[in-house]
């Protein structure tokens, strides 16, 4: 079999785990499940074959046939996916009906380890084979995929909230999506230093990586992201619509040291000039007073009325740096999924506030994660002990995968999951504080 070019496009992680799992063929368990209904699963590793691949995820997304051009760059930029197709024997065209994808990423978790983790993305299936068990097919071999690997984790993005509970993945970082009416806003954060200056798409290219890998190690729930992403974001791609409309900018430090990064575009309003609107794409700080200034820059500029702003965490201090917050809009959606694998291994690789223990009870409909751990945290660092039937010696707290993937990253409490009856708790207020967390969840992007 030939494999897509090696890797590794993506940040830190282990370039041999990431090209063991480019490498590992399908799950046999849903293949032969297909099979029995004529279909055929397999890896998509044949450039042809990727192209195809490409133009039925667009199609499954609602998007336009994409030009040759388009299909050509997304190509050339996906080396790091691994691509799981379902074929229908019996279709015209020798097209995928179904198609998945997945790459081994780095999940940030509270305290600022990193666990391995696979990303899965492109979950389509055809209108003309919908609601006959393939995405749960698909779905469930991405997962088996990763026990295969030992990797403890996987994650996605949604486009429907509704479709992913049933396989254990939980929201586990919330997204804010800000407008704020500049007009009204005022400041009040910290005072200007450094510079803000302009500078080409294509430097903000160059720079954004390393800053988004030095942000994205101590915020949980962020992900490395992965190198094409970025030329979409700049406009860098070939095939960019519209690239001239981002307006890229730096900010520096007093030694002259790059500590942030921002991307937007303005559309004008041409019914009253001074209420243009800005979309921030991008804002990336290092520091505490990159993030002010950056921010600060947006709301003073003339002839803008509005800044739209996504995939903000829930709790910006940006909130605070505003005179007048009712000048913001803020809605908050669910945005990166999380659904542990590895029970023990997870909860080792986070940290806790203070000191306690818990047995955990968990449940997973799947089989991949159900059992009883015994959680004792000292000083915040938590040890596991496998208990199975034995005699609970602390309190238990009972509840699915779904609930445990959903409390990990801290976004949001034991206690808020027990008075919603979705888990219970012996004793949640010894059990919730242990979980809390500083700050926020976040994930900066879509993948
Ligand atoms: C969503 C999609 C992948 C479902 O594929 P499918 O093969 O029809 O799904 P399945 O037949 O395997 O159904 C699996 C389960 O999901 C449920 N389900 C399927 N589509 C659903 C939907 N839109 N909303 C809620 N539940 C849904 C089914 O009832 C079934 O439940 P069960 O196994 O617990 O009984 C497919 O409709 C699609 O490609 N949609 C457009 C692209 C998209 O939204 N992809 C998801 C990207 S995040």
């Amino acid at each position: 079999m030939r494999l897509p070019v090696p890797l590794s496009s993506v940040g830190g992680m282990d370039a041999s785990a990431a090209d063991a799992h480019l490498a590992r063929d399908v799950d046999p368990i849903s293949r032969e499940r297909l099979e029995a209904q004529g279909l055929q699963m397999r890896l998509v590793t044949d450039d042809a074959d990727r192209e195809a691949f490409i133009q039925v995820v667009a199609r499954g997304f609602l998007d336009p046939e994409l030009t040759d051009e388009q299909v050509r760059e997304t190509r050339a930029r996906g080396s790091h996916r691994r691509l799981t197709g379902v074929y229908d024997p019996q279709a015209p065209t020798s097209a995928p009906v179904a198609t998945s994808a997945s790459w081994l990423s780095e999940l940030t978790v509270p305290g600022g380890g990193v666990l391995p983790g696979s990303a899965v993305s492109a979950v389509s299936v055809a209108p003309t084979h919908r609601r006959r068990g393939i995405a749960r097919a698909l779905l469930e071999a991405e997962l088996r995929s990763a026990v295969a690997g030992d990797v403890p984790l996987a994650m996605l993005t949604v486009s429907e909230a509704t479709l992913y509970g049933r396989y254990g993945f939980a929201p586990a970082a919330s997204a804010a999506t800000w407008v704020i009416d500049t007009k009204r806003a005022g400041w009040r954060g910290p005072g200007r230093s450094g510079r803000v200056d302009f500078i080409p798409r294509e430097t903000w290219r160059e720079i954004a990586p390393a800053l988004h890998e030095e942000v994205r190690q101590r915020s949980a729930g962020e992900l490395e992201i992965p190198a094409g992403h970025w030329d979409s974001f700049a406009g860098t791609r070939p095939d960019a619509k519209d690239p001239g409309k981002r307006r890229a900018i730096q900010w520096r430090d007093d030694a002259g040291r790059v500590r942030g990064a921002a991307l937007y575009t303005v559309t004008e309003n041409s019914d009253d000039w001074t209420k243009s609107r800005v979309d921030v794409s991008s804002l990336i700080a290092v520091t505490p007073a990159a993030y002010a200034a950056l921010w600060r820059f947006l709301l003073e500029l003339d002839l803008v009325g509005e800044i739209h702003a996504g995939e903000l965490a829930v709790d910006e201090p940006l909130w605070w740096m505003i005179a007048d917050q009712r000048a913001a809009t803020i809605t908050v959606r669910d945005h990166q999924y999380v659904r542990i694998i590895d029970v023990p291994r997870a909860l080792e690789a986070r940290t806790y506030t203070g000191s306690g223990d818990v047995v955990l009870d968990v449940e997973d409909s799947l089989g991949l994660s159900t059992g009883r751990w015994h959680l004792q945290v000292v000083d915040g660092i938590g040890t596991v002990e496998d208990v199975g039937d034995s005699a609970a010696a602390a309190p238990v707290l009972r509840l699915g995968i779904e609930e445990l993937s959903a409390i990990y990253l801290g976004g949001v409490s034991v206690a808020t999951l027990a008075g919603a009856g979705r888990l219970a708790v012996d004793d949640p207020d010894l059990v919730a504080p242990l979980f809390l967390t500083p700050r926020a969840p976040r994930l900066s992007f879509w993948y």
